[in-house]
């Protein structure tokens, strides 16, 4: 996308393959820095700390961390073990193990001799197919857009998004918001209500500032008036990304987004979730119960970051002393509150069938018997 008329991805391998760069989204949307990944561990830190986040580049991120092990050390041991390192950063997305298996397949067939080579042209081919599913989600969720627009006599279609599900959690176009940006493109008039999305504001921090770069007029809300803005008839649809969709497709995102969900189902408002195939899991069918969800430190809720009137960051305490917080980062919405999912095959009903239609190549026998 682009930043001051220059286009730019959120990862992007060193000419010379010896390192990857990524845009430190820890520091957005006060300053745009980049953090250079030399090695496997700084991979792993970058995907932990969220320096990266967002499923699929934390997928394309691992790919080039496996690529960066491969570059200090080829050995079979050493890419079972990097794999492990990786895959213990995060839980709950399932890009991050989809991306390992297809490393792991990849390499393995390869002499240890050719494995870095390999592993940086895999890597970045996952890169570029990434970009092709978003940019297929953009022009399928563009048809919806569309949609609402006819109803809207020249008013902008206005879209609800949770979390950011943007270019910067990709590595470009975003997955709910490459609609968006298409729409944008193309002369629609759109305005995106992004929610704030606590306890780390992605909306607030990332979407907003992305969104505000490529000129999508957009308004932040706190997470809790979502509701009132439904109930008021201001929203026309709503866009979500996704960590993990099941076959079944329950549908589990950022913490917040179940609620969401709800409060469109209760003002008839289409619920849509973005969901490249990467991020579908076929090997769960129940989400609530089968999903891992990641809890992360109370100090994420106990204290927020930002930038001070004189310019410094600071991160300041927002709850009384003593107080216990709890973090969970995501939750489930049931395939019955999702209108549609839209997948780089075409928007489809969040159903077993659908998806089974959808993408056969994918569907795990154990769980087919239920589908026919
Ligand atoms: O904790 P995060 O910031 O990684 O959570 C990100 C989300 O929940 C996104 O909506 C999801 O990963 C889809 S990104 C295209």
């Amino acid at each position: 996308m682009l930043i001051d008329g220059k286009p730019h991805r959120s990862i992007w391998p060193h000419d010379d393959l010896k390192a990857v760069e990524i845009i430190d989204q820890t520091k957005l949307p006060h300053q745009f820095t980049t953090l250079t990944l030399a090695d496997v561990s700084d991979a792993a830190r970058a995907i932990k700390n969220m320096h990266v986040r967002g499923a699929p580049l934390i997928g394309v991120t691992a790919a080039y961390g496996i690529a960066l092990a491969m570059r200090t050390d080829p050995s079979d041991a050493n890419l079972l073990t990097s794999a492990e390192l990786l895959r213990a950063t995060r839980p709950t997305a399932v890009n991050l193990a989809w991306a390992l298996e297809d490393m792991r397949q990849h390499l393995f067939a390869e002499k240890p001799e050719d494995r870095c080579a390999r592993a940086f042209t895999r890597a970045a081919e996952l890169a570029t197919d990434d970009i092709a599913l978003c940019s297929a989600i953009g022009d399928h969720g563009l048809t919806l857009i569309r949609d609402a627009q006819a109803k809207k006599a020249g008013q902008p279609v206005n879209i609800l998004t949770h979390c950011n599900a943007g270019w910067l959690a990709t590595v470009d176009w975003g997955t709910a918001t490459a609609p968006i940006y298409k729409a944008h493109d193309a002369g629609i008039a759109v305005h995106v209500f992004v929610d704030e999305t606590r306890p780390r504001n992605q909306g607030a921090s990332l979407t907003a500032w992305e969104l505000g770069r490529h000129g999508v007029p957009h308004t932040i809300i706190v997470d809790n008036a979502g509701g009132h803005i439904m109930q008021h008839g201001d929203v026309d649809l709503v866009i979500v990304g996704t960590d993990r969709t099941t076959a079944s497709g329950d549908v589990c995102n950022k913490i917040g987004t179940y609620l969401k969900a709800l409060a469109a189902k209760d003002n008839g408002i289409p619920f849509y979730v973005a969901a490249p195939s990467p991020s579908i899991d076929f090997t769960l069918d129940d989400g609530v119960a089968e999903i891992p969800i990641e809890t992360r430190g109370s100090e994420e809720v106990t204290h927020i970051p930002g930038q001070t009137a004189d310019g410094r960051f600071e991160t300041v305490r927002i709850v009384p002393q003593g107080s216990p917080a709890l973090n969970y980062a995501f939750d489930v919405t049931p395939a019955r509150l999702v209108t549609g999912l839209i997948t780089e095959r075409g928007v489809i009903a969040a159903t077993k069938e659908a998806l089974a239609l959808a993408f056969p190549e994918r569907v795990v026998p154990a769980l087919s018997s239920a589908v026919l």
